[in-house]
């Protein structure tokens, strides 16, 4: 799974950089640090739809680093139960 995190100008003035530094830290806290690629690209050609990011190719805005957290947790529940088998 590769994580993607917009930090062109726009998104990096709304928080994209506190949204990897939750990011990397939720996923070495959870231990998929390893399962999880965590990257930055330029812009994603969405400026005006909140803070853009994406899972693998699935594509999010989030208007807040809070609501990203959230979105990332639900997203990677599977890996974690996973885990455990
Ligand atoms: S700066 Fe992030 S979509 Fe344009």
């Amino acid at each position: 799974m590769t994580v993607t995190v917009c930090v062109g100008s726009s998104c990096h003035v709304k928080g994209a950089r506190d949204i990897i530094a939750r990011f990397n830290d939720f996923l070495t806290k959870q231990g998929l640090a390893e399962k999880v690629e965590l990257k930055g690209t330029f812009c994603m050609e969405r400026c005006g739809e909140g803070i853009n990011w994406k899972i693998d190719e699935e594509i999010f805005s989030s208007s807040s680093v809070e609501e990203a957290v959230e979105v990332l947790r639900s997203k990677v529940q599977g890996l974690l139960t996973e885990k455990g088998t």
